[in-house]
């Protein structure tokens, strides 16, 4: 009796970590992947390995030392300001999902070896410009924003191939205004200069730099160039292709 009582113990516990397994798997695994392509492979490569701009993940000394997201998370949530590395405002599970997909990537990474894959310079040539146009103007929502005789005129001169693709992906530092209430009521308007779950910082109008917790005033922030973390969700890469192609004619 006794003996048939831990065998069904040890059965249930069997069963339970296999449903668990079973539930997490789709979540974490291929959820990770989706949003590792959508929003970091055109950096750090499809598999994690390095792009034409972000660095291989799956030999970073971050990567090796990060502990369940302790390392990797603050990254994604703050970016590296200047090195190119932008902030993504993910929520808690996403990051997650993306923590897991690349020690996952390095693991796999280290079985193989070498292979390692980013963005082919000549995908940027198979575009149609008209098409490109049309997303535009219609279903992209560009020209809310932009215009391409005014902000973007002659972009392709500035920008080309891969670095106006990435500047189209994720402008770098697009300029943000923060509105600030205090609990007084007050309310104080500048360049929002950082912020993160804790803190939100501006420089005012007469050049002051000032802080606060964010659980004690009210903010809102005015950041046009969200709009393309958004994009991000939607784009094909058709329409990324030609939407380059478009912008190359500017
Ligand atoms: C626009 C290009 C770009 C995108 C998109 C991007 N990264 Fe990065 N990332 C970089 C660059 C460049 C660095 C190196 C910064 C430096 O030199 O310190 C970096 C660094 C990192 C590091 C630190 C690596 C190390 O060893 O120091 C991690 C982790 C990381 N990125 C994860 C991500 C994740 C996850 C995403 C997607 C949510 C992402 N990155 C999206 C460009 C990018
Ligand atoms: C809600 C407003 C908004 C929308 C919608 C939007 N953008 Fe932007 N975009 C911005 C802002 C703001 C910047 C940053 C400009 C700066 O840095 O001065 C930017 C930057 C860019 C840049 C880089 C320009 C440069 O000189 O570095 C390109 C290219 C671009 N956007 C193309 C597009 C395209 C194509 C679409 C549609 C698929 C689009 N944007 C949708 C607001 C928007």
């Amino acid at each position: 009796m006794r003996n048939l009582l831990i065998v069904t113990g040890a059965l249930t516990g069997a069963l339970l970590m296999a449903s668990l397994a079973f539930a997490q798997a789709p979540a974490g695994q291929s959820g990770g992947n989706s949003l590792f392509q959508q929003n970091c492979a055109f950096c750090h490569g499809r598999d994690a390995g390095g792009g034409e701009t972000g660095p291989d993940l799956t030999r970073s000394k971050v990567v090796a030392e990060d502990v369940n997201g302790d390392k990797i998370g603050p990254i994604v949530r703050n970016g590296i300001a200047d090195k190119g590395m932008p902030k993504f405002a993910l929520p808690e599970n996403d990051i997650a999902a993306l923590v897991a997909f690349i020690h996952e990537a390095k693991t796999k990474a280290e079985a193989q070896k070498g292979g390692r894959r980013g963005v082919d310079a000549s995908d940027l040539l198979t575009g149609n410009a008209e098409a490109g146009k049309q997303y535009f103007n219609g279903g992209g929502g560009c020209a809310a924003c932009h215009s391409p005789t005014g902000d973007l005129a002659g972009i392709s001169k500035r920008l080309h191939g891969l670095s106006l693709e990435e500047r189209l992906l994720y402008p770098r530092n697009p300029p943000a205004t923060v509105t600030v209430t205090l609990p007084t009521g007050e309310s104080i308007q500048g360049k929002l200069l950082h912020r993160d779950e804790f803190t939100v910082a501006l420089r005012d109008a007469s050049g002051r730099y000032r802080s606060w917790f964010t659980d004690k005033v009210k903010y809102k922030v005015d950041a046009p160039a969200e709009a393309h973390v958004d994009l991000l969700a939607k784009y094909s890469d058709a329409d990324i292709h030609n939407l380059m192609a478009y912008l190359g004619t500017l």
